[in-house]
């Protein structure tokens, strides 16, 4: 090899580390990496060894408007940025709250929905953000709902847990007086308890969006490209309205 091939192989290698693969790499793969927690009934999960839900439909709806076949990677949640900005997966879509934080470290797609952190309690349980104070929150590490509950609660009552499934469980056998997640994943919480858990009010709003390596923007530009058409061609209200029973793009 000649040395300037050897420059821009190295070069194009160093490119990728910084900012993920190019669209035109993506292109010319054919397959679109997506990196989600799919312990999140109803936006990604598990039914027997099929994924599903309404990020996994929106992320393959995506993909297919862009040409490409999605490669699902099931990763905990506080890995999912880190995996994104080492090349590991192309696009993270698992509910990201879009923070100025975060934003240090990726960059954000237009938000494919709104909603919010929900109180989930026990009967007889806390509420109100106000009747959080003092009490013990259950969530999952790594999310925007740790700094909200630490706000009503004190920073020594929230309680993280890897998995949103283990913080419910902490929640259901009273080990904690409350849970604050994503208002869905916690409605659909409610259902499934029998009575056993109640609905408690939002205790704050946020818009999620999905990620990409910091300055990939031929990626974003396509990504965002996508999400504008699926949401003009009836696609998205579809399968919104599938899962929530309503269109949760944000107004
Ligand atoms: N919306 C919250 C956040 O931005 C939680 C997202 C959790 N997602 C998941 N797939 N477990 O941090």
């Amino acid at each position: 090899m000649t040395r300037p091939a050897i420059a821009l192989l190295l070069s194009a290698a160093l490119f990728s580390t910084a900012h993920g693969r190019t669209f035109a790499e993506i292109k010319a793969s054919g397959t679109l990496r997506i990196a989600t927690n799919a312990e999140f009934k109803p936006f990604t999960y598990f039914e027997g060894k099929t994924m599903k839900g309404f990020e996994y439909d929106l992320g393959n709806a995506i993909a297919r408007q862009m040409g490409l076949k999605a490669q699902w990677i099931n990763q905990p949640f506080d890995s999912l940025l880190i995996g994104l900005n080492q090349n590991r997966f192309d696009l993270v879509i698992s509910s990201h709250g879009i923070t100025p934080e975060r934003l240090k470290a990726v960059d954000f797609t237009a938000p494919h929905y709104c909603s919010g952190g929900l109180i989930v309690t026990r009967p007889g349980g806390p509420k109100t953000a106000a009747a959080l104070k003092g009490m013990t929150v259950a969530t999952q590490v790594g999310t925007t709902y740790v700094a909200q509950i630490e706000k009503v609660a004190g920073a020594r009552n929230v309680r993280v847990y890897p998995n949103n499934t283990d913080a419910l469980q902490a929640l259901m056998s009273g080990r904690v007086d409350a849970m604050v997640n994503e208002k869905f994943y916690g409605l659909e919480a409610l259902r499934r308890s029998g009575g056993r858990l109640v609905q408690g009010s939002m205790l704050f709003q946020e818009r999620l969006g999905m990620a990409v390596a910091k300055g990939n923007t031929g990626l974003l530009g396509a990504v965002n490209g996508a999400l504008r058409t699926v949401q003009g061609n009836g696609t998205y209200a579809k399968l919104s309205r599938a899962y929530f029973g309503q269109d949760v793009r944000c107004k």
